[in-house]
């Protein structure tokens, strides 16, 4: 079977890294092991810039028949003045909803040749491997009413509702079970039910559900104390599940334990086994265009499509193990430096896990 991979660039590195990933993904085309077929489409600002709105309907066409997406980043300050609904990020919330990818995966696995690049000290994130599970299509980041209104003072007020149903929590802690059964049977819900409706519905569920996962050992924290133990003691966790805007912090935070946000890649599903993978990293205008970003991210990304889209977990443990062997040979991207390694660009680190690849 032919699969249908959509690739959405995006702005900022996003084409650059994303030119990384496609390399890896062409050596499985060239030695007859994937069967694919590339659709470019845009995303963000840069199809703000081609299409006037950053989620065209060129592009959701395209991704209502992709068997997965592999989307680079979006955002970029030159959209900061658009007015909200054609700012980039909307395009990627658009297309998240659009496609139902409420599952979001973010491993945050800590590269033992990276421990020294890690803002922790080496013992405490050694061996490292943790599973954030997000809800990603509700939230305070959908919830109606929200906007900025004008109050009869003249004083203006921003809002936002955070909002989950029933059917949304369970069938997210859905997938958070699951997850664990397939790891470490540990599953850590985070909420903040001292204070907000909307997650103490959020805690109720998940443990009514657990009775249903006998072998998977619950707890429940609230996200102040999740964010400090993230950082004091990151390895007594196993899988999180949380939360659309807990989990766009927490996972930033897992992120930089494992030496650079530039590392971690996600998987976002929906209820099929059509997906979107992208780096959880954003589109970093400062660096765009230098050729100096990290790909590892997205092409770690890849690795997820072909083990959550396309099949091919023996693909991905391949490109899992050529990027060990990079990171073991030294070669390092800035964001990953440290003293005594070599210092590469972009495509520079894409070619060494493509030699790694056919080695
Ligand atoms: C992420 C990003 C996005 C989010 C932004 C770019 C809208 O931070 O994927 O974590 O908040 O979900
Ligand atoms: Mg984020």
């Amino acid at each position: 079977m032919t699969s249908k991979i959509l690739v959405l660039p995006g702005d900022g590195i996003g084409p650059e890294i994303v030119a990384e990933a496609l390399k890896v993904l062409n050596v499985f085309k060239d030695e007859g092991s994937l069967a694919f077929e590339l659709e470019h489409a845009h995303i963000g600002g840069s199809a703000y810039d081609a299409e006037g709105k950053p989620y065209p309907e060129s592009t959701q066409a395209l991704a209502k028949k992709a068997d997965a997406i592999l989307l680079g980043a979006v955002g970029g300050a030159k959209y900061d003045k658009l007015e909200r609904s054609l700012r980039p990020e909307r395009g990627l919330l658009a297309i998240r909803s659009d496609l139902g990818l409420y599952a979001n995966l973010r491993p945050a696995i800590l590269y033992e040749e990276l421990a020294n690049a890690s803002s922790l000290k080496p013992e405490l994130v050694a061996n490292l491997d943790i599973m954030i599970v997000r809800e990603l299509t509700g939230d305070i980041y959908f919830g109606q009413p929200r906007g900025i209104e004008v109050l009869p003072s003249g004083e203006r007020r921003g809002f936002n509702t955070m909002v989950y149903t029933e059917s949304e929590i369970r069938r997210i802690a859905k997938t958070g079970f699951e997850t664990a059964q397939k790891r470490n049977k540990k599953l850590c819900s985070v909420d903040k039910a001292n204070v907000l409706e909307a997650t103490e519905l959020w805690r109720e569920i998940v443990t009514e559900m657990s009775k249903d996962y006998p072998d998977v050992e619950l707890s429940h924290m609230y996200v102040d104390n999740a964010a400090m133990q993230l950082v004091r003691a990151p390895k007594q966790f196993d899988v999180i599940v949380t939360g659309n805007i807990f989990g766009d912090i927490l996972s930033d935070a897992a992120a930089m334990l494992t030496g650079s946000i530039g590392m971690l890649p996600s998987a976002s599903l929906n209820e099929s086994s059509v997906g979107m993978y992208e780096p959880i990293h954003g589109s970093a205008p400062d660096i765009a265009g230098k050729g100096i970003a990290n790909p590892l991210a997205t092409i770690l990304s890849v690795a997820m499509m072909l083990r959550y889209s396309l099949n091919a977990p023996q693909l991905a443990e391949r490109i899992e193990g050529a990027v060990k062997r990079v990171l073991s040979q030294g070669i390092r991207t800035g964001d990953i430096y440290t003293e005594g390694c070599q210092h590469v660009g972009t495509a520079q680190m894409g070619d060494a896990v493509v030699a790694a690849l056919r080695a």
